[in-house]
């Protein structure tokens, strides 16, 4: 039923679109062709019949994908899909298990999603979680009210059945995370309580049919022992062993790109970020030379940042790179430009004809290799943009596979970000590169404020450098989702000795964050920001003072820009 945490994320289909002109064909459709069944690029490479995979449906729930990523937590694959999938795409992965999601509907409204027809026919064990829960009960006979008492944040359970194998394993009493206003009324016939909460009598039921539900959300971290029930559920009611795992994902990935690439020419867009770094280590690892990535040089990179990248993939990984400094492009493109939109305009279409010259002196080229994640697939599969795209443009490399007509190779399109990581490091990538905090794309252009020039630029450097240095120093870099210095256009009054100074003001920004969506500013310790402070107005004469953004978002963003 609607609650504040189920918001409805819009149309929760699961229908990837690709932008631009031209269809564009995906990495899976080829390896389907090719071998004519439907791979699921993360399986493991061991026979069909063996392979674990839960289902999950998604009713509409902020925290489907969140269940997804539990169960792979747990070493069992698992995939987010549409609730009216149908059978036969279900089938298809041959699935040990299937999980109803939330979402923010009430079932007895006219038109709420309803689960097909094969979850009820016994076919595979299925656990309902919330609405998931609540549709179950009012598709199987039960019937499904609201409530007065509302339960929204902590409650506590009391496991009443103790033989349950869903609870197998944990206390009588366990502390859950609730957020509904309908509950059940009357189990369906067959069904018994397992569990309950001092408002909610029917908190967990089962039948003897594999079939299970739970009003609570076990997938959010403040239900502290849900990763448990769910491992619960694929272990001991689904029957998984846990067999997925990075290792298997590397091995089987190099096998499909193998025979998706056959004899052809690969190139990769190389930023020194984590996801396009993975990308084109597992690439060069399946076809070697068979790969070229392009690693164009904006100017709008932090110091050492080029020296860095290139030395990992050239120098290490003897990886076939064109590197283009194309700085004098994009500081021209960018001369007399304050407004932020406009600054990432002009980098992005800069960039793509930059790119597309370089791939032009490659001859032919047949696939684009690019670092998509699965949020993303989801994301824009979902709502086809996200409330932050409305408020900045995110320019990455989208526009280009539809302009030069490229097939695109996207390995990690069913990968999370931690997920990445860990494949980055089994490659050997540097820890360094793997934990790296996001940088966008439009770089140090969008943490200049006001126009961009190369003066600016190298101040904001400079500060930036020490900045990053006292944040690892004192080891707190992987606590922070972004860390980061913006210099402002504003300039102010200064003492330094006798004189009188007229300096440049730098704000200083560190965020924690989950997903980016929202930010909380970093509590960092008075004697590090002292530290910081004082080394920039000391090593960096045109500084002469610093604020630390003490700003969550919202109602901010993260960037300044
Ligand atoms: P905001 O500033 O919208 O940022 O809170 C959210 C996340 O997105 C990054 N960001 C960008 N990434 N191109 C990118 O590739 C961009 O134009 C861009 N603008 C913001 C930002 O660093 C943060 O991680």
């Amino acid at each position: 039923m609607s609650t504040e945490s189920d918001k409805p994320r819009q149309n929760p289909t699961g229908r990837v679109t690709t932008s631009g002109d031209i269809e564009v064909t995906t990495y899976l459709e080829i390896a389907k062709e090719k071998s004519g069944v439907q791979p699921s690029l993360a399986t493991p490479p061991i026979p069909a019949a063996e392979r674990e995979v839960i289902v999950v449906l998604d009713f509409g729930s902020q925290y489907s994908l969140l269940i997804a990523r539990r169960i792979r937590e747990c070493n069992v694959y698992s995939e987010l899909l549409p609730f009216d999938t149908p059978w036969e795409k279900i089938a298809a992965l041959n699935p040990k298990g299937i999980i109803m999601s939330g979402g923010p509907s009430s079932v007895y409204e006219p038109g709420a999603p309803l689960a097909p027809s094969y979850i009820y026919e016994g076919r595979l064990p299925v656990l309902g979680i919330c609405y998931g829960m609540q549709a179950m009960t009012h598709q199987l006979g039960g019937r499904v009210i609201s409530v007065t008492k509302r339960e929204y944040g902590h409650a506590v359970l009391h496991v009443s059945d103790r033989h349950s194998p869903l609870f197998a394993g944990l206390d009588e009493s366990l502390t859950v995370w609730m957020s509904h206003g309908d509950s059940i009324e009357t189990m369906p016939p067959g069904f018994r309580a397992l569990a309950q909460t001092e408002n909610t009598p029917d908190a967990a039921i089962g039948n003897d049919k594999g079939m299970f539900g739970i009003q609570f959300h076990p997938e959010v971290i403040h239900t502290p022992q849900g990763k448990e029930i769910l491992k619960n559920f694929a272990y001991n009611i689904c029957g998984c062993k846990g067999n997925w795992t990075i290792g298997n994902f590397i091995n089987e990935n190099i096998a499909i790109i193998r025979e998706t690439v056959g004899k052809g020419k690969v190139i990769a867009a190389l930023s020194g970020g984590v996801d396009s770094a993975v990308v084109a280590s597992l690439l060069h690892k399946a076809i070697g030379n068979q790969l070229t990535c392009i690693f164009v040089n904006n100017g709008l990179l932090r110091r050492e940042e080029v020296e860095r990248t290139f030395n990992v993939f050239r120098l290490n990984m003897g990886m076939n790179i064109i590197y283009v400094d194309a700085t004098d492009r994009f500081l021209d493109s960018l001369k007399g430009v304050t407004d932020p939109e406009q600054k990432r305009k002009n980098i992005g279409l800069e960039f793509i004809s930059i790119f597309e010259e370089e791939a032009n002196k490659l001859g032919k080229v047949d696939f684009l290799a690019q670092g998509t994640l699965y949020p993303d697939v989801i994301e824009s599969a979902s709502s086809g943009s996200s409330a932050s795209a409305k408020i900045k443009t995110h320019h990455n490399v989208g526009g280009l596979p539809a302009k030069m007509r490229l097939k695109l190779i996207e390995p990690l399109r069913y990968l999370f970000k931690d997920e990445v990581r860990k494949v980055g490091i089994e490659l050997g990538l540097p820890e360094e590169m793997v934990w790296r905090q996001p940088f966008p794309g439009p770089g140090l252009a969008i943490r200049c404020i006001g126009e961009v020039t190369r003066e600016k630029l190298e101040i904001l450097r400079s500060a930036d450098f020490i900045f990053m240095n006292e944040i690892k120093k004192a080891k707190l870099y992987r606590q922070l989702w972004q860390s980061f210095t913006v210099l402002t256009d504003v300039r102010s009054v200064g003492v330094m000795g006798d004189h009188r100074t007229y300096g440049y003001l730098v704000g200083i920004r560190a965020v924690t964050s989950e997903d980016a969506m929202t930010a909380d500013w970093a509590r960092l310790p008075y004697d590090v920001l002292a530290r910081i402070s004082n080394r920039i107005v000391n090593e960096v004469p045109e500084v002469n003072r610093v604020v630390y953004d003490i700003t969550s978002k919202p109602p901010s963003t993260i960037e300044w820009e």
